[in-house]
């Protein structure tokens, strides 16, 4: 199956040589064709080019994306796509005053999903599910990281495991599943921390292997939730299994998480929403990619990750949504690129570069995905007529797409 696109006004994100992440000054470039073709053979990019040099040949479909831009679909590397029921309640109260800590404290938050979660059936978690992943395709998302955390049992983590698992089997778009038991501590666990940790190291963690149900591991590193040395704990027992970390920290507080992390070579540090200049320095000339999740802070209304300050030291950033019922009910990408660029000063380049190549390498898949490359997945957004790429975080409240091909097949 061939599928030549043509008269495209601006091909974006066109790398020639595949790099697998883009940092600091560089990320202000996203390389570009003006009125281009790009051809697909199957699942995956054979070919691109200025209109002038586009082949003559055969193809099943010719689509004519005159005023069109065509970029690469949305590496989604954060999210907590799969939950039971939601948390409107929660919403409300906040609207009425309580914190996030406070509705937490009180028995809310993760705590409440968790709840629900085990109270309700695989079929059922699925179904509810699968209505939101095909939600965030249509928005333009190719390549999504989905954790567990919501069932804090045995059963509970392993059922929504298995449902991610099941998403992947079903859906064309790439699933990289992680492992997040250590998000809060149940409430029979709350004055024995290393019990809970220990059913998650000895019970949790082999069953979750033997199925392979997870490709990373997570923790929610927070004052209040896992503490440094409690997420070394969790760390070093996924290493084991092969489980390499991305973890939760610098949401609220910043203790030292980032060092941690690093020196356990996670791939990725996620929130970050209150940053140390030693958590920037620990982060220079590391493997872990930085996670912003600016859909987060505008929900719950708590600081945006500072990109610039990050940047401007050098450091590579991806943008994710943070898909969950609590902080972000929303894995609108468009809407994180534009709030990126409003909310943290990205330029719409950075915000690009970081929502797509960096995603991809967020969740270890940019060898493949995040950039139009030839031999890279066929995984591309078309945009309806607009003026510019500038358009998409301009016109933030609109839905600039008109077409999501994942694996080469229209969505
Ligand atoms: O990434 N911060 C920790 N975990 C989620 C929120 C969990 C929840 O409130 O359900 C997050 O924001
Ligand atoms: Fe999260």
């Amino acid at each position: 199956m061939k599928t030549l696109i043509i008269n495209i006004k601006e091909l974006l994100q066109v790398r020639e040589e595949s790099i697998n992440k883009i940092s600091g000054k560089d990320m202000a470039n996203l390389p570009k064709i003006d009125n281009a073709y790009l051809l697909i053979e199957n699942d995956v990019i054979t070919d691109y080019g200025s209109m002038d040099n586009c082949p003559t040949i055969n193809t099943d479909k010719t689509i004519d994306a005159s005023g069109k831009v065509v970029l690469p679909a949305w590496c989604d590397s954060h999210t907590h796509l799969v939950y039971a029921g939601n948390r409107v309640q929660e919403f409300v109260d906040r609207i009425n005053g309580l914190s996030y800590e406070e509705i937490a404290n009180r028995g809310g938050g993760i705590l409440n999903s968790a709840k629900r979660l085990n109270e309700t059936s695989e079929e059922q978690i699925y179904k509810e599910s699968k209505l939101r992943l095909e939600e965030v395709m249509k928005q333009g998302t190719g390549a999504i990281e989905i954790k567990s955390g919501y069932g804090l049992t045995v059963d509970g983590e392993l059922k929504m495991l298995r449902v991610i698992k099941k998403l992947a089997e079903n859906y064309p778009i790439k699933i990289k599943s992680t492992f997040l038991g250590a998000h809060a501590f149940p409430l029979e666990y709350k004055e024995n921390h290393s019990a809970y940790i220990d059913l998650i190291i000895n019970e949790m963690l082999p069953k979750i292997a033997q199925e392979n149900l997870a490709d990373y591991i997570d923790a929610f590193l927070e004052t209040g939730y896992f503490s440094v040395e409690e997420t070394e704990r969790i760390m070093e027992a996924g290493k084991k299994y092969g489980l390499q970390a991305k973890i939760h920290v610098n949401q609220f507080t910043a203790i030292k998480g980032i060092e941690a992390c690093v020196k356990h070579n996670a791939l990725s540090v996620d929130h970050l929403e209150i940053v140390t200049d030693e958590d920037i320095e620990m982060l220079k000339n590391s493997i872990t990619m930085p996670v912003a999740l600016p859909s987060c802070s505008y929900f719950i209304s708590i600081p945006y990750t500072p990109a610039r300050k990050m940047l401007e030291a050098g450091l590579p950033l991806a943008l994710a949504t943070d898909y969950n019922p609590g902080t972000t009910p929303s894995g609108n990408m468009n809407f994180v690129v534009a709030t990126a660029c409003i909310k943290m000063k990205m330029t719409p380049e950075e915000a690009i570069n970081a929502a797509t190549l960096n995603g991809a390498y967020a969740m270890g898949i940019s060898d493949t995905h995040g950039s139009i490359t030839k031999g890279k997945k066929a995984n591309i957004i078309i945009t309806k007529p607009v003026h510019s790429y500038y358009q998409l975080p301009y016109e933030f409240g609109s839905n600039l797409i008109e077409n999501v091909l994942i694996e080469g097949k229209l969505i």
